[in-house]
């Protein structure tokens, strides 16, 4: 029986790859920028199953050309590169790879609020440029984090581990409930985790810092607008580790200008890798190329877990972490 073909759109970690192609007839793009889409509508059309990154547009042009795709799977957590309804209208899985980067995500979460608060990468900048004169009692001052507020938009694993970890620091944290329907909104998570549920507003207007972590949705595309900004304390720092579309760039540009929040720390951009020039001028912003999973160990993680999910489809048994929409779908045997 000829093995199974499967298109992968990017150079990922060597040994995951070599179990794919124990298995499968592996079709590597094997460059470090996203395949030119015409190339990706080409090639989906002759494969079994494709693993993809997040820049990969699985959109519905796409996935109409997958005639005997039987999973399409995303080396990242977030999925809002794949058209989930025209995926589960050809009964395509989609997987994505959870879990195994929470800790590496929150760290860099904690990275941008330590370096935005802190004025980290302007004092860098300041050695740099040889503007440093010597020290001085009231030079580059920042903010302290105990006893303030974090709030966070998305109490998922991310949210919940950035959460945890600003215990250590001493503040205290509030989430807004998830939307879904709950029959009580948590305040004490399995492992002991305090937090506070609050309303949205509420929560923009208390918090110290405000740190995102939800998927990028209909509902949450510029959830953080000029309102929501003109909410926050002048005082206040934002945070997005997110994806760069729950925030209006030119609102945030503008309320840093302004000086109407503090700051900011952002590792994900409207346009990736397209920055708005705004923030690039400004020195209140602390800005990173989307690397909040960035380590060798979380990587080579997420590639495995690709992995894992593509070969469980393939060879008809259920993958290990499917897009919590697409459950239902029949096993292929
Ligand atoms: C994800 O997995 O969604 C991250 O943004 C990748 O770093």
């Amino acid at each position: 029986m000829s093995k199974p073909k499967v298109l992968v759109t990017r150079l990922l970690p060597e040994k995951p790859l070599d179990l794919l192609r124990e298995h499968c007839t592996v079709d590597l793009y094997d460059k470090h920028d996203p395949m030119p889409r015409e190339l990706l509508m080409d090639k989906v059309a002759k494969v079994d199953a494709v693993i993809c990154l997040l820049t990969d547009g699985m959109d519905r042009g796409v996935i109409e050309k997958c005639y005997s795709v039987r999973a399409i799977c995303d080396v990242s957590v977030g999925y809002n590169n794949v058209d989930i309804a025209a995926a589960r209208e050809r009964k395509i899985w989609v997987t994505h790879t959870p879990d195994v980067l929470t800790d590496a995500t929150a760290n860099l979460t904690w990275a941008l609020i330590l370096g935005a608060t802190r004025r980290v990468a302007e004092g860098d900048r300041l050695i740099r440029k040889g503007g440093w004169t010597g020290f001085r009692f009231d030079f580059l001052l920042g903010s302290d984090l105990a006893g303030k507020q974090l709030g966070i938009i998305g109490m998922g694993r991310i949210g919940q581990a950035v959460a945890r970890r600003a215990q250590a620091f001493g503040m205290d944290v509030a989430y807004v409930p998830s939307a879904r329907k709950r029959k009580r909104p948590m305040s004490r998570f399995d492992d002991g985790l305090r937090a506070t549920p609050m309303p949205f507003d509420e929560l923009m207007r208390t918090s110290d810092v405000v740190s995102l972590h939800c998927p990028l949705t209909p509902e949450t595309h510029h959830l953080i607008d000029t309102r929501a900004l003109s909410l926050m304390k002048p005082t206040a720092y934002l945070v997005n580790v997110a994806r760069g579309p729950v925030v209006d760039e030119v609102a945030l540009a503008r309320a840093l200008r302004e000086h109407q929040i503090a700051g900011a720390g952002l590792d994900v951009f409207e346009n990736e890798p397209t920055v708005h020039a705004d923030l690039l001028d400004l020195e209140n912003v602390l800005l990173l190329p989307h690397i909040g999973s960035a380590t060798v160990e979380t990587r080579t993680a997420m590639a495995q877990l690709a992995v894992d999910n593509c070969l469980a489809v393939l060879q008809g048994r259920r993958p290990p972490t499917p897009v919590p929409e697409l459950t239902d779908l029949p096993i292929y045997s």
